[in-house]
């Protein structure tokens, strides 16, 4: 059996709590014979700085290229508004991304039935709904240079910040969504600002031209990006794929995660190109909801994300598609059973707090395995 390396970064705020049932999981793979993982913690964001005065150690980064997945928890927090904008929580995780070239953000967002009355729209808008959200990652205005705050020395300053797209980032972007799509339901959403934006007149001509020369069986559809955002809370269920840009994709990520109930639901992964010689591709898992640090250390977080994230790693990384699905199933399973973390909370539910819900869905799933 092959032996697979993993790099924990729990984070800050509500990541170590969540991160904790991952490694309940992992425990059990280990234990039972199921798989084989070798688990190495490191220190990301503002426990970093504290540590370090920075967000990411050289180390850190080099044991993070060195590992078959990535798995991180959360970072950020009120306690490190003061730090310099280069020593900043979140920059731990844009070095990462950019550094391991994980430019492919896979964002499912899934209502489970259980769930359909917990999110802010009608059940009917909701229930059955399942999308992806792909989310380039690695470029437009995250990583566009200039990026600069200048004083015009007449009491007023200039901040700029740049998006860039160049056609190569586009078209393997869009790969990625086009293969998606084709074992899903066979749509594409390209979304960008073409009305606005020149970075939006190349998305398009080069989504366009991708669709046309590769991916014809495949239907592909374009929107602006605001009103694809309105079609997202009018009428999710229209949609299959989206493939959007960084900023827009990290903004109507949230937006749908909201479509299931809750930030605590929504998985992410990010994905880099496949090594021509090792076949592997890097990559990271981490939810879509952030640190949390209003409720963090107080067993209230919700663990499904985070638990769904490793799912998500048992899929594109190691090849376990089926131990995926029965994952899936359990998180189904414990919630169609009424148990509900603060964030799902509704009348005539179980309260069950972050370890109870980790361990419920490791019961279900040890039922699914036997
Ligand atoms: C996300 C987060 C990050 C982002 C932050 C923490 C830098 O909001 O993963 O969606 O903006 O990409
Ligand atoms: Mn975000």
């Amino acid at each position: 059996m092959a032996t697979h390396k993993l790099l924990l970064l729990p984070g800050d705020g509500i990541g170590p709590e969540v991160m904790a049932e991952v490694k309940r999981l992992l425990e059990w793979l280990n234990e039972s014979g199921i798989a084989r993982f070798e688990t190495e913690l490191g220190l990301v964001g503002g426990s970093a700085y504290d540590a370090h005065k920075v967000s990411i150690t050289d180390g850190t980064m080099g044991r993070a290229k060195a590992a078959d997945a990535v798995i991180f928890g959360a970072v950020g927090g009120p306690k490190w508004d003061g730090v310099p904008y280069e020593a900043r929580p979140e920059a731990g995780l844009l070095r990462l991304r950019k550094e391991l070239g994980l430019f492919g953000n896979l964002r499912p967002a899934v209502c489970y039935p259980a769930l359909a009355d917990a999110s802010s729209l009608k059940r009917e808008a909701v229930e059955g709904l399942d999308i992806m959200i792909v989310r380039e990652l690695t470029g437009g205005v995250y990583f566009g240079e200039p990026k600069t705050i200048t004083d015009l020395g007449n009491g007023q300053k200039r901040a700029v910040d740049t998006q860039v797209y160049d056609t190569y980032e586009i078209e393997r972007i869009g790969r990625v969504a086009f293969d998606l799509a084709r074992k899903r339901r066979n749509k594409v959403t390209s979304m960008e600002k073409r009305n606005v934006m020149k970075t939006g007149v190349l998305w398009h001509e080069v989504m366009t031209q991708l669709h046309a020369r590769e991916y014809r069986d495949v239907v592909l559809e374009h929107q602006l990006a605001d009103s694809g955002g309105m079609n997202l809370v009018k009428s999710p269920k229209q949609f299959d794929v989206i493939v959007t840009d960084n900023l827009f994709g990290d903004m109507l990520s949230d937006i749908a995660a909201m479509l299931t109930g809750s930030l605590g639901m929504l998985p992410s992964a990010s994905l880099g190109e496949v090594d021509a010689k090792s076949k592997r591709r890097k990559a990271l898992y981490e939810p879509v909801h952030g640190s949390a640090p209003d409720i963090a250390g107080k067993g209230l977080a919700n663990p499904i994300a985070m638990i769904a994230s490793f799912g998500m790693a048992l899929r594109y990384s190691f090849d376990m598609g089926a131990l995926a699905d029965k994952l899936d199933a359990a998180i189904a399973a414990v919630l169609a059973k009424g148990l509900r973390t603060a964030d799902i909370r509704s009348e005539g539910t179980t309260p069950v707090s972050t370890a109870q819900m980790g361990e419920a869905i490791l019961g279900e799933l040890k039922k699914l395995h036997a």
